[in-house]
């Protein structure tokens, strides 16, 4: 199965979103990465709910939900509400990281976890059976357009081998300074979901870009 392309609408234009959202849908991309910040958990704050709605209304793939906030517990419901495919909280961000997997998937969706620069993969282990996703970044979350973190590459690595050996079912997704070059050794060393951002929405065809990385 070709890599999964999911651009982030963090790079879209806000004045235009509507426009954007309807690219994605008209290109290659195969789910719509969706960037939530709540300044606390990182240090920015990206959107909400009101474009949450927009964007269930116009999208034609599936949300793929990249929560960036503290307390993602109180939030299950309303992503589960708004449409949402896949829901990714953070392994920092968790204390009873067992417990919300599986809130998520009782509420009808896909159950990611992401994984900071620092946080290595093996703290993953005892949960990673039941997971349907695990998210290496590979840059600190909180913005877009920053620079790709080599070391991602052998985290992959490391994700595959630990889903290979569990048998888990689990995808694995990289997000952060995705480009051709960095995303073609992340396919390598056996990413299934790439997140792209600027990459995408700073080409001068995101269309193409999108199909490009389609191609890795
Ligand atoms: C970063 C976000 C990313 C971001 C990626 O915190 O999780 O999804 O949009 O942007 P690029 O592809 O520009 O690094
Ligand atoms: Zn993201």
């Amino acid at each position: 199965m070709s890599v999964r392309i999911a651009p982030s609408i963090l790079s879209c234009d806000f004045g235009n979103l509507q426009r954007d959202f309807e690219l994605i849908n008209e290109s290659q991309a195969d789910w719509f990465h969706v960037d939530i910040m709540d300044g606390v958990f990182v240090p920015n704050i990206s959107f909400g709910f009101p474009v949450m709605e927009a964007l269930q209304k116009t999208a034609k793939k599936p949300l793929d939900v990249h929560l960036m906030i503290q307390n993602p517990d109180a939030y299950i419901q309303h992503f589960a509400a708004l449409g949402t495919e896949v829901l990714t909280v953070h392994y920092e961000a968790c204390t009873h990281l067992h417990r919300t997997i599986q809130a998520i998937q009782q509420a009808g969706m896909k159950a990611g976890v992401a994984l900071n620069p620092h946080t290595p993969v093996a703290l993953i282990e005892n949960v990673i059976e039941s997971l349907d996703l695990v998210l290496v970044m590979s840059v600190n979350p909180g913005f877009g357009g920053q620079k790709f973190i080599e070391q991602a590459v052998e985290k992959v690595r490391q994700c595959r081998q630990l889903i290979d050996r569990i048998n888990s079912k689990a995808l694995i997704e990289v997000d952060g300074g995705v480009n051709l070059d960095t995303g073609k050794r992340l396919v390598d060393a056996g990413a299934d979901v790439l997140v792209a951002g600027s990459f995408v929405f700073g080409s001068e065809s995101p269309t193409q870009t999108i199909a490009a990385l389609k191609q890795l």
